[in-house]
């Protein structure tokens, strides 16, 4: 047929002789000028603005020809301040002295290097260029020593060297393979070690972008298709400083509620009414703690968001209600795509209001999604935000709290998984290419459905969870990372995956537990579910037609070892709430690679069969079957043994034990961690929410100290913006033949429903002879709520119960 047109001279069909595309680069610096806060330097082709906005941290946007824009995405918040780096202008070079950097643009190649107080080459920008077809690539060096991290969800290991990324939010239902460079979330963050510093690049673009630390040998670039080159660079020089002070940029978790903590119980799809009551009464009686259970597409009338099927679920308001009685919480999901139906309403008022996302001609973008053919939300306008979010009001007036949010890269079921390119973005007023904001789309779309919620919950906190999102998506919703399997190599990818995500600001994160594609097992669902309660964000789901994978579903064993796993998690929930309070204060990932608090060990640089659960737990999964024990890397210091009190050196890798009941774990000498009363769910407060402090390996020596503080607050609503908050102090001092217990409130607005405070001083390095103001009581005693302190035998440990709030110092004597 072609033959027949002109489509037979087509010139694409020529033999055209190739053409070298010729790359930009900015030539020399010609001048520079001071332009409200930012230095403008202008090469013989582009110029740069830099901004600074501390002694550690700047801005380098590349500009063209004509304005310069300094807006930013929605990612960064607003700068506290502007920071005044000290100047000089030599011939060679331009150079921005803050003190702590030194930061050089070389005139004649405009070569960009950052060096820091001690002389030490921190980062060189060598080349930067531009394509006409308006990609930009920059090429960073490298090091003998080089190290990476960040860059948000990826698989394969912790560190990144060797591996190629791109930034373009995809939806893979293919096997998450080391060779997938693309899923869910884009956080466009690359933390580079090397020489016993570190320092991040964000790169603020919410089109494609690339990451590649494979293939230049000894330099690595970051390129983006589309849009500016607008990176940020945060030096540290520890890790810790630049997760900090990238969180302090693109913003920290708001507190979640307390529910959002507790496990959480999912499946594609729980059919109906019936089945859901059927699946909650079923926690209860097997006394398995659970807080919230997911409504999967099969809850919606044909998929259609903001409906449920009135077969199915006859009476949702009651359902819910009654779930609420039990502690249970109803989470539905929300996919963008909303049905073409011109009898759906909000379809209807989405085309009348022109709320969807068009092509530049003026036709709506269609796509086919689960509903059929959908159109899309375009949420970079803030009144279709706004229409969007006032819609949840339809699930908070049945008693929903928590929403969840899928399908929002956005994925469409075509070639190309998404939204075509030329659709375009109103994005109030500036008009963009989906192109050129795709990596946005889903984080604007939960962040409309956070305030959208926010605004109808009477003062109640919101829960989203999200599948995509862009850097600052930790404001708004929890993560997580989408369609993995029931396959162990899948289980053990979580872990480097979520502890990246950690450092890339994206602390409430988590994998389906068990695996959502393919078939579980009774051994991978327990080992999933032991490592999975020390994840920040714990969910069991699985696919339509897998091998069911409910905690009872392979029989009695299991069933008590998912329980006792499930329950430690509650137990742990104070410790766990004070690490969320602790991220969303400094952005310190829950879950945390030895390299964050061990960074001078070589030996953890890629260390990511075990993780840190807070700064002082060891958490070693066993992650294959027919395994029962493992290798477990304790850093410098002395590590307890969590189950038997063992005393462990560190510095060394030991074997563990562990048979399929036991998940190792390890505590640090010289750590507090705060437990509490099982609960079956996390605002059940029928019973005593006692608090226990274990205090690992104390001594009656001067040199030994342990603190800890314990945040507290209602869990549910906002009134700790307004400072209604606990804080806890606890201090173990040792001193000459004694260990002085310290407690005290250091903020009491919020007073605890509780009796008592106990603390367990484990395996500690002496016994005591007396406890000033306390007497000793039996174990038994102690255990029924008695006043005093008591000594295990067996253990060694010392046990204290007292009443809260009445005593402020005790003395232990040896
Ligand atoms: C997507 C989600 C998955 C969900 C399914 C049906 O595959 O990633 O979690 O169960 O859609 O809604």
């Amino acid at each position: 047929m072609m033959e027949d047109t002109s489509e037979a001279i087509h010139p694409d069909k020529a033999d055209a002789p190739v053409i070298q595309e010729v790359w930009n680069t900015f030539g020399q610096l010609r001048d520079w000028r001071e332009y409200d806060g930012a230095y403008l330097c202008h090469g013989q082709k582009a110029g740069a603005a830099l901004v600074f906005f501390s002694p550690t941290e700047f801005r380098f946007k590349v500009f063209g020809e004509g304005v310069i824009d300094l807006t930013t995405t929605i990612a960064v918040l607003p700068p506290k301040e502007i920071f005044k780096p000290e100047i000089e202008d030599n011939e060679q070079q331009l150079n921005f002295l803050t003190g702590e950097l030194t930061v050089s643009i070389d005139k004649q190649t405009f070569a960009l290097t950052v060096t820091n107080k001690e002389g030490i080459e921190v980062a060189r920008q060598e080349t930067l260029s531009w394509s006409p077809r308006g990609a930009t690539n920059a090429l960073f060096n490298m090091q003998e020593d080089s190290h990476f991290y960040g860059l948000g969800e990826k698989s394969s290991f912790l560190d990144k060297r060797g591996e190629r990324y791109t930034m373009w939010n995809t939806d893979v239902y293919a096997p998450h393979m080391p060779e997938i460079e693309a899923l869910y979330e884009s956080i466009p963050l690359l933390i580079h070690m090397h020489s016993g510093i570190n320092y991040g690049v964000f790169l603020d673009n919410p089109g494609r972008s690339e990451f590649d630390m494979r293939s230049h040998g000894v330099a690595y670039t970051i390129g983006c298709m589309t849009g500016a080159y607008d990176i940020y660079f945060i030096y540290g020089p520890e890790l810790k400083d630049v997760v900090s002070r990238y969180t302090a940029l693109t913003g920290r978790i708001t507190l979640p509620p307390k529910w959002s903590l507790g496990y959480h119980q999912s499946r594609y799809s729980y059919m109906n009414q019936t089945e859901v009551m059927e699946l909650a009464r079923n926690f209860r009686d097997k006394q398995i703690p659970c807080d919230v259970i997911y409504l999967d597409i099969h809850y919606m009338d044909e998929y259609r968001v903001f409906t449920f099927d009135k077969i199915r679920f006859p009476d949702p308001k009651g359902m819910i209600a009654e779930l609420r009685e039990m502690g249970i919480r109803i989470v539905p999901i929300v996919d963008p795509g909303v049905k073409k139906d011109p009898k759906y309403k909000i379809y209807r008022e989405g085309v009348q209001e022109e709320h969807f996302c068009r092509r530049l001609e003026g036709d709506i973008y269609f796509g086919d999604v689960w509903p059929g053919t959908s159109a899309f939300p375009d949420f970079t306008e803030t009144r279709t935000a706004k229409w969007w979010g006032d819609q949840h009001e339809f699930y908070t007036s049945l008693g929903i709290d928590g929403i969840w949010n899928d399908m929002n890269e956005p994925a469409v079921f075509n070639t190309l998984k998404t939204m075509d390119p030329d659709v375009m973005h109103l994005n109030d007023g500036d008009p963009v290419t989906h192109e050129e904001i795709h990596n946005l789309y889903g984080m604007l779309m939960s962040r409309a459905t956070y305030e959208g919620m926010k605004s109808h919950m009477n003062g109640r906190r919101p829960f989203v969870l999200t599948r995509a999102g862009y850097s600052g998506i930790q404001r708004y919703a929890a993560i997580w990372t989408g369609d993995n399997r029931s396959f162990w190599e899948h289980m053990a990818m979580a872990i480097p995956m979520v502890l990246n995500m950690g450092l890339s600001g994206l602390p409430f994160a988590g994998p389906d537990i068990g695996g959502f594609a393919y078939h579980t097992s009774a051994q991978l669902l327990v080992r999933w579910t032991q490592m999975g309660v020390f994840f920040p964000y714990c969910r069991n789901h699985s696919a339509l037609g897998t091998t069911r994978q409910e905690p009872w579903s392979f029989g009695e064993e299991v069933e008590k070892i998912v329980r006792e796993y499930i329950s430690l998690r509650y137990r742990w929930m104070p410790h766990l709430y004070n690490l969320f309070y602790e991220s969303s204060q400094t952005g310190m990932p829950i879950m945390r690679p030895l390299l964050l608090e061990y960074p001078n060990d070589p030996k953890v640089t890629n260390l990511c069969d075990q993780f840190l659960f807070g700064p002082d737990v060891i958490i070693a999964p066993v992650y294959r079957p027919d395994t029962d024990y493992r290798a477990v890397y304790l850093p410098e210091g002395v590590w307890h043994d969590y189950w038997t009190g063992e005393k462990h050196e560190g510095g060394r890798t030991i074997l563990a034990d562990a048979p399929l009941d036991v998940l190792p774990i390890y505590v640090r000498a010289g750590a507090i961690v705060a437990e509490g009363a099982l609960h079956q769910y996390s605002d059940d407060h029928e019973s005593d929410d006692v608090v226990t402090f274990h205090v690992y390996g104390a001594e009656a020596k001067p040199d030994f100290r342990a603190e800890y503080t314990l945040y507290e607050d209602d869990g549910e609503t906002f009134a700790y913006e307004s400072g209604k908050t606990s804080k806890l102090y606890i201090r173990a001092q040792g001193q000459e033949d004694a260990l002085r217990l310290t407690i005290h409130y250091i903020e009491d607005a919020y007073v605890a429903k509780r009796q008592h405070l106990r603390f367990t001083l484990r395996q500690p390095g002496f016994a005591p002879s007396g406890i000033e103001q306390l007497e000793r009581i039996s174990l038994d005693e102690l255990a029924e709520g008695g006043i005093g302190w008591s000594l295990d035998e067996s253990s060694g440990d010392i046990l204290i119960q007292i009443e809260d709030r009445k005593l402020d110092e005790l003395v232990l004597k040896v």
